[in-house]
């Protein structure tokens, strides 16, 4: 942390005004002072003590301990922090929908591994659908034409293997911990298991072990997981067990900041809530696509969509800051 000549300024007059008896400065009273958190005047008395010998007390501004509002009927501990910064940093470099289908090019997934190797994230999550098992598509009539000419699912689950083998290899040893939020894509093997019960213990499994040899922790469609307090899900399922589309109801019906796929289109949205410094913010990750490729059933649509990966970073509970690294930049970078 650095500071300006006007921020040590007005932090050493709040720190003449407001200190304890026994000559410490008070941090919270400053913070009212100055408007600002406890934790960014604690911070900046740190800053402050660093280079300045004659102010060996603040330190002791630390242990002032910061009091809680009081919430009538509600415990502390039931509220969310605030976007302090002093929490510890959580990285996460989050994978979008890679929709890997046998043929494709793989490139992708090396650029990724390497920009993951290169920045050293403390987490990895694809956020599903690595894969889109057309083979077992029910959008496509027996009979028709489409139907007639895609792959076999024994086809999709070779390309799906073979594309979690091409990740593996590039990203090399590593200790980085791998989740998967499992998407409707792969979710169609699972439904199309239960279906036939000859295949119990079969074909699903196969996926999941696919994943599991590669050291990626699954989790069912529609799960959301939890990092550092932000959730992470494939897409959030309404109460009859539908996908949400809208991103204004997802986050107007949020109760923490989420993180999420599905839409193949890149955006941000905070939106506050009734309460002390609260709200919610929804970040939805794109697609990992080659650049520019849309799926034939949103050729012709509204789409917009967006092609690359987000790296995050999580603190107090919240989504700190991100910054979203395009499919081009990663190419540019990788290749
Ligand atoms: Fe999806």
């Amino acid at each position: 942390m650095r500071l300006t000549p006007e921020q040590i300024e007005a932090t050493r007059q709040a720190m003449c005004i407001h200190t304890h008896p026994d000559g410490r400065p008070n941090a919270e009273q400053m913070a009212r002072h100055l408007g600002l958190a406890p934790s960014t005047v604690k911070n900046r008395l740190r800053v402050l003590a660093a280079s300045s010998p004659d102010m060996d007390n603040v330190q002791s501004a630390e242990v002032i301990p910061f009091s809680k509002p009081k919430y009538r009927g509600v415990p502390w501990s039931w509220q969310k922090p605030a976007a302090n910064d002093d929490g510890e940093a959580i990285r996460v470099c989050v994978i979008g929908d890679l929709h890997v289908s046998p043929g494709q090019d793989l490139s992708r997934l090396r650029w990724i591994a390497r920009h993951i190797k290169e920045t050293q994230p403390d987490h990895i999550v694809q956020i599903g659908d690595w894969s889109t098992f057309d083979s077992v598509s029910t959008h496509d009539p027996i009979g028709s034409v489409k139907a007639k000419h895609r792959p076999s699912l024994r086809q999709d689950l070779e390309a799906h293997h073979e594309s979690l083998a091409v990740f593996d290899r590039e990203l090399g040893p590593s200790v980085i911990p791998r989740t998967v939020t499992l998407g409707n894509h792969c979710d169609r093997v699972r439904k199309y298991e239960e279906l036939r019960g000859e295949l119990e213990g079969s074909v699903w499994h196969e996926v999941l072990d696919s994943f599991a040899q590669f050291r990626w922790k699954t989790y069912p469609f529609g799960e959301v997981v939890f990092i550092g307090g932000c959730g992470f899900v494939h897409v959030p399922l309404n109460r009859i067990g539908k996908p949400h589309s809208s991103p204004n109801i997802m986050a107007n019906n949020l109760a923490h900041d989420l993180i999420k796929g599905h839409s193949h289109v890149a955006t941000y949205l905070t939106i506050p809530k009734i309460g002390q410094d609260t709200g919610v913010t929804l970040i939805d990750v794109g697609t990992s696509l080659p650049h520019g490729h849309v799926e034939s059933y949103a050729k012709l649509s509204q789409t917009s969509w967006w092609w690359g990966i987000h790296d995050v970073i999580i603190r107090n509970g919240r989504i700190d800051d991100f910054a979203r690294v395009s499919m081009k930049t990663l190419e540019s970078r990788y290749l």
